[in-house]
């Protein structure tokens, strides 16, 4: 493919790196995501320095952390040059889809992250689609409804189980899935209500759920390993959808091309058609999938590591990471060697606070952290979580902790970390029983 120059990986960043190395780095965000991206840049050695913002009580125990707002772009920029980062690490979509990546840029810094305008893939499920029609690539049949009476219309057209997601960011939780038509249009009356302008009614996708997390320069993408996600709070798939109570990875029960097979029929359709229209996508590009009987469908786009399944991957990746994050960042993805993988599995499992995911219960003390991290391959993640004046670890969000293993199989990694959840106590807290508990039977 022939390329013009991107905006990415600016002359004025790689003097900067050039300058200075070995490289210091600043993580934005502040959950279990953005602690398994610390631990992980950490363990590189090519990495001299490491500060997240604003970080949390587990992320706090390891780096420096600064309160600075995630989705202020000045703010931003002014704590990565403050701090002399030479690569900025962008966690959540909030501050993606604001232009904190542009900000950091902006100042003459290399940045892991897409542009405003590329996060849109994210930020906008409608364009997602339309990005998707222009690439080829294959995805639910849905309608964009303005009002509820076209919801109406396209609920009847497609028939249950109907699928209703509001189009704007939402964080997993702006989707119904329900075999219930009334439960469908009060959804869809909810989001009109919250203020959304248009919402998605989609054709229902069968067949299990595949998450592909792509590292991209906007050129070129390097897959890396697939894990499955367990977006309902409850075990067996029951209760509302959440950011993510769990995942695993490796997936047993997957094609052995299905890597090979979503690179060449999704992600590089995806990079080369926003390459196409003037805002290349760099950065990590995730692809949430399902296997249908059909064949791979996109069930939609994120423009950023997932959460859970960045945990079970990062603890997988035997590359040092921060070498991967600045090729992203700087342009030069196609000279890096092939990734290299650890054998063997690793599962993570969410703790949430009481009422999570409607009204998460905050400011409760979390007991059996140093026991649960002593449990041989396990690593405390936290997400939610903050310190008292006595220095005790409080909750203080929805997702608490992500308790992670490895293990040499799906059924060890899963044994250790549920050996971990057993040695944690949060008043209220609730937690899946089932995850990777099919797969690891498989
Ligand atoms: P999203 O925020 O679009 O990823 O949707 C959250 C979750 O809702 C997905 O992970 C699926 O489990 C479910 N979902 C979304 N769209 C569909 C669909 N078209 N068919 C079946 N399930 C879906
Ligand atoms: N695990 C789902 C997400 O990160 O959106």
């Amino acid at each position: 493919m022939q390329c013009s120059p991107l905006s990415i990986g600016t002359t004025s960043a790689r003097k900067r790196l050039d300058k200075v190395t070995p490289m210091r780095v600043l993580v934005i965000g502040s959950g279990a995501r953005e602690h398994a991206l610390v631990s992980a840049l950490l363990a590189d050695p090519s990495v001299s320095y490491v500060a997240c913002a604003p970080g949390n009580a587990g992320i706090g125990a390891a780096v420096d952390v600064f309160p600075v707002r995630a989705d202020d772009p000045q703010a931003v920029a002014a704590l990565a040059a403050g701090i002399d980062a030479h690569l900025v690490v962008i966690g959540p979509e909030g501050p993606l889809v604001v232009g904190v990546a542009d900000a950091v840029r902006a100042n003459g810094i290399a940045c892991f992250g897409p542009s405003a305008a590329a996060a849109q893939l994210e930020g906008s499920k409608a364009f997602a689609k339309q990005v998707m029609a222009e690439a080829g690539v294959d995805t639910a049949q849905a309608r964009v409804c303005t009002d509820l009476a076209a919801v109406s219309v396209a609920l009847d057209e497609f028939g249950a189980p109907y699928v209703v997601k509001d189009d704007g960011l939402a964080a997993g939780k702006g989707v119904v899935v329900t075999a219930d038509r009334a439960e469908a249009l009060s959804h869809a009356q909810a989001c009109f209500a919250n203020g959304t302008t248009s919402v998605l009614i989609e054709e229902y996708l069968d067949g299990p759920e595949v998450s592909l997390f792509g590292i991209t320069d906007g050129k070129v993408i390097v897959p890396l390993q697939p894990a499955q996600d367990f977006k309902r709070a409850f075990d067996a798939d029951a209760g509302p959808n959440t950011g993510g109570m769990g995942a695993y990875s490796p997936l047993p029960w997957a094609p052995a091309n299905v890597v090979e097979e979503i690179t060449t029929a999704v992600l590089e359709p995806m990079i080369a058609a926003m390459h196409k229209r003037g805002t290349p996508f760099s950065g990590l590009l995730y692809a949430g999938l399902a296997l249908t009987s059909r064949g791979i469908r996109v069930v939609e786009f994120n423009a950023r590591f997932g959460d859970p399944e960045t945990q079970v991957v990062l603890a997988r990746l035997k590359t040092p990471l921060g070498q991967v994050l600045l090729a992203s960042a700087l342009g030069t993805l196609a000279d890096l060697p092939p990734l290299e993988w650890l054998d063997g599995a690793a599962v993570t499992v969410v703790i949430a606070s009481s009422g999570y995911p409607e009204s998460p219960v905050t400011g409760d003390a979390i007991q059996g952290l140093a026991a649960a991290a002593g449990v041989e391959g396990v690593q405390i993640l936290h997400a939610g979580t903050t310190l008292n004046e006595q220095g005790e670890v409080l909750s203080a969000g929805g997702r608490v902790l992500s308790v992670t293993a490895v293990g040499q199989s799906l059924a060890q990694a899963r044994e250790r970390a549920y050996a971990g959840v057993n040695l944690i106590s949060l008043a209220g807290s609730h937690h899946r029983r089932d995850i990777a508990e099919l797969a690891s039977q498989a």
